[in-house]
């Protein structure tokens, strides 16, 4: 069950944690200043004796109140400089202050935000808001296949964020709540086992999670995927027993918005063992990820729906497991996509670039976008160069890019501009087809990935293709995401939307 997070005016009713928000300067607000007299001056005298805390961003310290305190404990949170301070660093702090609540056995807790007037770059509601959305991000747990359940009884049960706007706060976190479940959606995704998660189920938990909230899902099984002459995804789903699908969804969130709709492409790779280019057995589980691309864009559906966004938006996934089998297909290969272009296959492992191209073609064929953007964890390359920190982000327009940077600053996902060459575009022509799936070299991987699939742009849709093969999944937690299926570009790509293709 998850933590209920809601804002008030005042304290209603007896809490057993404090959570005092405190600054480099270490003051004490209004409601903190109250609750220190309370305790007789406990807490500015536990300050002035703890000289290690510092009050800076993310540092916590527990304390345990005098008998006949309103609280049994409080729980000082530092977030550093009060007019450096960024709506992403108070999700930060309000992540770590999520474990360290955990620790200190919290169960019902009341964090004081008011008095804060050294704020420039944030307010007090967006302030109130983001902390509890840090705490929400934080607490995301998968864990529906451990047979013992931990103990609920002591957990983690409720957040009373008390401040004055609270108004504006709770309406906020509404809105940032809802790309958080958006969020957990594709974590969910990602973390889901391979032998549950194989195409056909994936497509139905998308019927399943994203219709009752209003999302047309449309499923294309193998034999109408056949019948369009999507050669190249189903050349990648021919090993497996499960055969592939494509998912196209639709939210329509803006009836009088007769421009054409904006597309967003997931690779969904349910497991990529890379086929006959089989890969080495070390670490081959973590494949289980490869479907992060198809995660995400599921994700941004989810909260496009949720918070009823005003845009009219397609995601389309592209569903395959890359087995080896006698089924499987072969380097030498060569298939016939979607498009009409025929491609050799080299190296049955740059699979998500084929699997892609259909989807490509499709959503242009289909539906004219007015913008594309792929997300794909596609290439271990990308995953060298840029580790997790930074998804390469390969973009044909300018204008896009500077919305994406935009929104990657305000949703705190960090996306990075790669080069898009048109020699890299003319390296993937082959010999003996139209298109090879392999660089002819094996450096600028990445790069090389992206000009292969530049071929199946038409015309001169602003396109932008996302690599989060390092940013998709983590082995380490970070202070709003705990380790594994990060749900990598659901917030950056919400954010995009919200700010360039709603119309009010
Ligand atoms: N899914 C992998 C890329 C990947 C690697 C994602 C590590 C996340 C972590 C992709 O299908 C792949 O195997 N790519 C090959 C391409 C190569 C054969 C040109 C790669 O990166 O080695
Ligand atoms: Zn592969
Ligand atoms: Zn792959």
């Amino acid at each position: 069950m998850g933590i209920n997070i809601t804002f008030s005016k005042t304290t209603r009713k007896a809490q057993d944690t404090a959570v005092i928000v405190v600054y480099s300067d270490k003051k004490l607000n209004n409601q903190a200043a109250d609750l220190d007299k309370k305790t007789g001056g406990f807490i500015k005298q536990a300050l002035k004796n703890h000289g290690k805390f510092s009050g800076k961003n993310g540092e916590t310290l527990a304390l345990s109140l005098p008998e006949k305190s309103p609280f049994t404990q409080a729980l000082l949170l530092g977030l550093g400089d009060a007019s450096m301070l960024t709506p992403i660093k108070a999700e930060e702090a309000g992540g770590k202050l999520y474990m360290t609540l955990k620790q200190a056995g919290a169960e019902n807790v009341t964090l004081f935000v008011d008095g804060h007037t050294k704020l420039k770059t944030v307010n007090e509601a967006e302030l109130a808001a983001h902390i509890g959305n840090g705490i929400k991000l934080r607490s995301y747990t998968f864990d529906h296949y451990k047979s013992k359940k931990k103990d609920t009884k002591s957990a983690l049960k409720s957040i009373t964020v008390t401040t004055p706007p609270q108004a504006k706060a709770a309406s906020l976190f509404k809105t940032l709540s809802s790309v958080s479940e958006g969020t957990f959606l594709a974590r969910d995704l990602v973390n889901e086992p391979p032998n549950t998660l194989h195409p056909p189920h994936f497509a139905k938990t998308l019927q399943s999670e994203l219709k009752p909230l209003g999302v047309e899902v449309k499923i294309l099984d193998e034999k109408e995927m056949k019948k369009l002459g999507m050669g190249a995804i189903l050349a990648v789903g021919m090993g497996s027993d499960q055969p592939p699908r494509m998912v196209i969804m639709r939210w329509k969130g803006n009836k009088n918005d007769k421009s054409a709709p904006v597309a967003f492409v997931g690779k969904g790779v349910t497991f990529d063992t890379g086929g006959i280019s089989i890969k080495p057995a070390g670490g081959m589980d973590e494949m289980k990820m490869d479907m992060g691309g198809a995660a995400a864009v599921c994700g941004l559906m989810k909260s496009l729906a949720l918070r009823k966004s005003k845009a009219n938006v397609i995601g389309i996934v592209g569903l395959a497991e890359n087995m080896p089998s006698a089924k499987a297909y072969r380097p030498g290969d060569i298939v016939k996509s979607l498009s009409g272009k025929t491609i050799e296959v080299l190296n049955t492992d740059a699979e998500g670039r084929l699997v892609l191209a259909d989807c490509l073609t499709y959503v242009q064929k289909t539906y004219k976008p007015r913008m594309i953007i792929d997300l794909a964890t596609l290439t271990g390359a990308m995953m060298v160069a840029l580790g997790h920190e930074y998804c390469g982000s390969f973009v044909n327009d300018n204008s896009l890019w500077e919305k994406m940077e935009k929104a990657s600053a305000i949703s705190g996902e960090k996306l990075w501009r790669m080069p898009l060459d048109p020699l890299w575009k003319q390296e993937m022509e082959s010999a003996t087809a139209d298109l090879q799936n392999l660089g002819k070299t094996r450096y600028a991987g990445a790069c090389t990935a992206a000009g292969f699939l530049e071929h199946f742009i038409e015309g001169k849709t602003p396109w932008a293709h996302m690599d989060i093969a390092g940013t998709a999944w983590r082995k380490s937690d970070k202070p709003t995401s705990p380790r594994f299926g990060t749900g990598f570009g659901v917030r950056v790509l919400d954010r995009l939307v919200a700010d360039n293709y709603e119309k009010k």
